[in-house]
């Protein structure tokens, strides 16, 4: 049996479906349809509400989609949909600003927005110190315009939760199950390593991102289910003087600060990852462990020279983290192995590091490609050049002709040229509906071109 906090009650689900998501239990099951479906992909943000998680004695809430949140993975949190908000009395001031502001038309999006903006007004994880144009960037609207809708938010700054305390209290009644039908959720690394090589099978589920899609598009059976979500070590971030560790388990938003201390062109990556509701429930070691050709963190670590934890029953083994990546599908992961975390070393002295996501729309896209540049220089010269791309390859892959045809050679037109032509050598990508191989190989181009010409400023460590 699952529990969770709504409302002030306590729900118990008795032997839950561990794919079902949170979405068609609140609509089918509890009848809350003010909850919406649009996409079931994680895409709209119709379907978004918040998750409530103790953190120490108080709640930390972050808002998600609840389209692609599978039951067991609300097992001792707490809730809030759209009907928590006003619960029957006057609507909440973020209702009320959009319902002032002529903020909704056909309303289907609405409760989305409304979520993602009460998310903010109660200073939710990842909302902190970012515009309100970021927050909704995970939520779409086909009707009214964005205007009305980013005036709701600005008039609802950051704030305090109202029921926090109601929430917390209830959230210490309950202690989360560790196992029903199918599936697993451990709650430390040892019990996981255990797990997985009882059942190297099973399908590991973090922020199911990935995983969700393709049960609500693939239809796929996951068969049996680990979820790692809950697992305190694996969401260790660790800010050494020479390195970052993040545990497998750090979502994108809880990572964004370390990462923009590392390099802000980290951050600004993150925050082109999804909308903030992925951004939520993502994980970094699920964009690893996926090994898709077009996640966006792997060419950015890659490039930082990061070295990736695997671990299997007792034993750990460090590789960098290129080396996880053998062919398109294929990684360097055996039966019953699981990532554990990311080593990403600070860059030394005289790097000039640049990362660039392409895609077709900014916010909330997938990269047609992705460059992550670091280039050490010392005395004028080129001394060490790491260069990797996403989108280029059947994997994230580094260019070594590239990175040859500028090591050594002086900070010139000439050399990045030379760079700029050895892509071919590397790389013969693929055309897609994100972009013809003809595109990719002059965007990467370009992208090296473009680093000459940049002011040093923007990119020194
Ligand atoms: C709307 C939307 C937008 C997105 N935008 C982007 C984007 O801009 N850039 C981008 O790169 N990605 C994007 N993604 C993809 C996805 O969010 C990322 O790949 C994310 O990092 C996956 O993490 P997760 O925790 O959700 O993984 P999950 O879905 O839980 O798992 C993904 C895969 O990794 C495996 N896995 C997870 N953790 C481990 C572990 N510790 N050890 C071994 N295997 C593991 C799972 O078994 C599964 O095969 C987007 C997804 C959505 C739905
Ligand atoms: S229904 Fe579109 S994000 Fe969930
Ligand atoms: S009001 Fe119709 S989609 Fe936003």
């Amino acid at each position: 049996m699952i529990r969770f906090v709504l409302d002030g009650e306590v729900i118990e689900v008795e032997d839950p479906d561990p794919t079902a998501t949170v979405l068609d239990f609140l609509r089918y099951t509890l009848r809350r349809t003010g909850t919406k479906e649009g996409c079931a992909e994680g895409d709209c943000g119709a379907c978004t509400l918040v998750v409530g998680e103790l953190d120490g004695g108080s709640v930390r809430w972050r808002a998600v989609n609840s389209c692609i949140l599978f039951l067991p993975m609300i097992d001792g949190k707490a809730l809030k949909t759209i009907e928590s908000l006003s619960r029957g009395g006057p609507l909440h001031p973020v209702q009320r600003a959009m319902a002032d502001g002529h903020g909704s038309q056909c309303g289907f999006c609405t409760p989305g927005f409304v979520m993602s903006l009460y998310a903010r007004s109660i200073g939710a994880v990842g909302t902190e110190g970012i515009p309100v144009k970021d927050v909704i960037a995970g939520n779409l609207c086909r009707c009214t315009g964005y205007g009305p809708i980013l005036e709701a938010g600005e008039a609802n700054p950051p704030g305090p939760a109202g029921d926090d305390d109601e929430s917390a209290a209830l959230l210490r009644t309950i202690a989360p199950a560790r196992s029903g039908r199918g599936w697993f959720a451990p709650r430390t690394s040892d019990e996981l390593a255990d797990l997985l090589v009882e059942h190297p099978e099973a399908r590991i589920v973090a922020g199911a991102t990935d995983v969700g899609l393709w049960v609500t598009k693939g239809l796929r059976d996951l068969g049996t289910i680990i979820f790692i979500g809950d697992i305190a070590d694996l969401r260790r971030i660790e800010e050494g003087p020479d390195s970052l560790t993040l545990g497998a388990g750090v979502r994108y938003s809880e990572a964004r600060d370390s990462l923009a201390r590392l390099h802000p062109d980290l951050a600004e990556l993150v925050r082109r990852i999804g909308g903030l509701q992925v951004r939520n429930a993502g994980t970094i070691g699920g964009n690893i462990a996926n090994g898709s050709p077009i996640g966006d963190m792997p060419p950015a670590l890659i490039a930082l020279g990061a070295e990736l934890v695997l671990r299997k029953g007792g034993e750990r083994r460090t590789m960098p983290l290129e080396s996880f990546f053998l062919s398109y599908g294929k990684q360097d992961r055996q039966s019953g192995e699981y990532v554990e975390s990311v080593r990403i070393p600070r860059p030394v002295a005289d790097t000039r590091i640049r990362i660039v996501k392409l895609s077709k729309r900014f916010d909330s896209d997938i990269s047609a490609l992705c460059g992550a540049f670091a280039l050490r220089v010392e005395d004028g010269r080129i001394a060490e050049a790491r260069i990797a791309f996403g989108g280029m390859a059947g994997i994230p892959a580094r260019a070594p002709a590239c990175e040859a045809a500028l090591t050594g050679q002086p900070w010139s037109e000439a050399a990045f040229e030379a760079a700029a032509e050895a892509l071919a050598q590397d790389f013969q990508p693929l055309s897609d509906l994100r972009g013809s191989a003809g595109y990719r190989l002059a965007a990467a181009a370009n992208l090296i071109r473009g680093l000459r010409l940049e002011p040093e400023s923007l990119f020194d460590v």
